[in-house]
């Protein structure tokens, strides 16, 4: 029961007009985890909502509920409910009637929508807000107005297209703690979509990192953070060093004119990879303790830390995270273990799109 998948993509396309804009996409999602949908802008994360909701029908492929093909079923059919991005709130009505809409909609007794109403409104922390209008609400509250009128509706399954993008960071920090809290309490699936890496690592039980309409790489935060399939998804998530290089052999990799022991194998004798370093992976040692030797361009106080940017003999930039400073135009060694050095096989359609932060 526990493992159960819910919501089930097997190999699906979505085109318009012959443009693929999702591309033999598949992927589970089991009851009562926070997934996250992140990628750049036009990857495709609204048109995957779309086609959970039943707004958009598949080209190709198949949707599963509960194991049951629903290409064809209607939106209201399905146990699934959407805060888009803008809260799509009725502005003439007050808070108690945008939470209770889809409940009269249904023609629920009165009785019924006031305690569902009133539950739904203690779980997002506005009682005694019924009463005011949209217009006297903050940006904040009125999120919270939007998720207390789709959870009302006791969806299996709550799709949320970037909720957070319209508010500040303060806020926006806030209603990030808040949101997970709400998915725990409630116990159903939230599926999240952001731009903002830092907001999906933070928030997220699983994240699918998506590009031009493909998955590139789906997991937990960390194995996404410390084990990142590509170039894209290690640029896309967090800062990173990313240099091309050879795998010389198995545990042994060339990399800005050195050789390198690592702990990668199962790449074919001297394969072109990619190779990721994370900054603050690089510990700040003299000269000759270093494992590669760098000169120090520029540095930042960052409050927790050090953020220097050097470069190598090779002109390969080399940015630092260290709570030891330096000085700008010296010269450092930069010494890591054979851990820390992450070895990626190349992807096909690399270079281009990978940059689009
Ligand atoms: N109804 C539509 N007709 C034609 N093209 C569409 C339609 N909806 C989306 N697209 C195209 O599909 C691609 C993916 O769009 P989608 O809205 O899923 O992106 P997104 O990842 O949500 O981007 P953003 O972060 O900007 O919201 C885009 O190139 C978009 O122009
Ligand atoms: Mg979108």
């Amino acid at each position: 029961m526990e493992k159960e998948a819910i919501i089930r993509f097997e190999r699906v396309t979505k085109e318009y007009d012959g443009l693929v804009v999702l591309d033999d996409v598949s992927f589970e999602i089991e009851r009562g985890k926070f997934y996250t949908l992140l990628g750049p802008s036009g990857c495709g994360k609204t048109t995957i909502l779309r086609l959970i909701a039943g707004f958009a029908e598949p080209t190709k492929g198949t949707i599963y509920f509960h194991g049951k093909p629903v290409n064809h079923v209607p939106a209201n059919k399905r146990q699934v409910n959407t805060v888009f991005q803008d809260y799509a709130l009725f502005p003439h009505l007050n808070v108690f009637e945008n939470v209770a809409f889809g409940l009269r909609i249904k023609k629920k007794k009165r009785s019924e929508i006031e305690e569902k109403v009133q539950q739904a409104l203690r779980f997002v922390n506005l009682e005694g807000y019924e009463n005011r209008s949209i217009q006297e609400m903050s940006g904040g509250q009125r999120q919270r107005v939007a998720i207390a009128r789709a959870i009302v509706n006791e969806p299996e399954v709550l799709l949320l297209d970037e909720p957070l993008s319209a508010l500040d960071l303060k806020l926006r920090t806030e209603m990030q703690y808040e949101l997970r809290e709400l998915q725990r309490r409630l116990g159903i699936t939230f599926i999240f979509v952001t731009h903002d890496q830092e907001e999906a690592l933070a928030m997220s039980d699983q994240i699918f990192v998506l590009n031009k309409g493909k998955i590139q790489q789906s997991g937990t935060p960390k194995d996404i953070y410390d084990e990142p399939v590509n170039r894209f998804v290690a640029d896309f998530i967090g800062e990173s060093n990313i240099l091309r290089g050879t795998m010389i052999e198995d545990y042994l990799v060339e990399f800005a004119g050195k050789r390198f022991t690592c702990v990668d194998k199962g790449f074919r004798p001297n394969e072109p990879v990619d190779v990721v370093i994370r900054p603050e992976d690089l510990e700040i040692t003299t000269k000759d303790q270093g494992k590669l030797q760098v000169r120090v361009d520029s540095q930042l106080f960052r409050g927790v830390h050090y953020e220097l940017c050097c470069y190598d003999e090779d002109g390969n930039e080399w940015l630092v995270h260290s709570t030891k400073k330096a000085e700008v135009g010296e010269e450092i060694g930069l010494y890591f273990d054979p851990e820390d050095i992450h070895v990626m096989h190349i992807s096909e359609d690399d270079g281009e799109g990978s940059d689009e932060k």
